[in-house]
């Protein structure tokens, strides 16, 4: 199962993300989370993105191409992958093309998330992620057992940077303009499906497989 989870930021792509890879045991590829780990590690790669990241931007084309092909061709993916926050350009999708036909494999689905604005903008304003693990809650949403604290490794809960509101609005900026693209692009080549990102993570997920489920 090959798959991308497209949408705008804070739709929930990487929650559900984590549920369905863990469900179908592949691998999760998120490019913010790799570019994420740059940073707290200070790699060269993090610094060149903390850059773009902070203010919301994209990171260069180059860069996230290179981390998803290193990726996707290691052995870990042979039985599939999803794909989350990559593509976000349209020469990003045509790279990604380009590496699937050279490993003789075709993408399953681009799944489309859609939550209202409001939501979105609700969703990203509470979310807190642990400092060590990754893992990500929300402040009303979906809490852990211990305030302020991982479920699972038991590090502080922190809000990323990019969460501030005039970030987020860049982001929804960029968002529209570079990434959005993509709809019409995957449209026409008949691999995406529309998902109604709305309600609890639980439901999310029930109507996600359920579209996954459909061949
Ligand atoms: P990235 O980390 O990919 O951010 P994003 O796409 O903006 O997506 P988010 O992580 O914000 O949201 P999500 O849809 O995964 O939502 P989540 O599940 O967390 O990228 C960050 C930055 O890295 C970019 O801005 C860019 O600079 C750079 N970058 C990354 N990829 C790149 C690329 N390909 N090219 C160039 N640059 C790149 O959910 C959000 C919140 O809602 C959480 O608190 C969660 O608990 C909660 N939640 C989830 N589902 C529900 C639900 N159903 N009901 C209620 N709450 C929910």
């Amino acid at each position: 199962m090959r798959l991308v989870f497209l949408g705008a930021p804070g739709v929930g792509k990487g929650t559900q993300a984590e549920m369905v890879a863990a469900k179908f045991a592949i691998p999760k590829i998120s490019t913010g989370d790799l570019l994420r780990t740059g940073v707290a590690q200070k790699t060269p790669l993090g610094l060149e993105a903390q850059q773009y990241m902070t203010r919301g931007g994209l990171v260069p084309d180059n860069v996230v191409i290179g981390l998803v092909a290193e990726k996707i061709g290691s052995p870990e993916c042979e039985k599939g992958f999803i794909l989350d926050g990559f593509p976000r350009t349209i020469l990003q999708a045509d790279a990604l093309s380009e590496i699937l036909q050279e490993q003789e494999v075709v993408l399953d689905r681009v799944m489309y998330f859609v939550i209202p604005r409001k939501e979105v903008v609700r969703r990203l304003s509470g979310r807190r992620s642990c400092s060590t693990c990754l893992a990500v809650y929300h402040i009303d949403y979906v809490t852990p057992k211990q305030e302020g604290r991982c479920d699972e490794c038991g590090a502080a809960l922190v809000q990323r940077s990019d969460d501030k509101r005039e970030t987020v609005e860049s982001r929804l900026m960029v968002y529209k303009e570079q990434t959005s693209p993509l709809i019409d692009y995957y449209k026409e080549k008949n691999v995406l499906a529309e998902l109604d990102g709305t309600g609890s993570v639980e439901q999310v997920q029930e109507r996600l497989l359920a579209l996954l489920s459909r061949s």
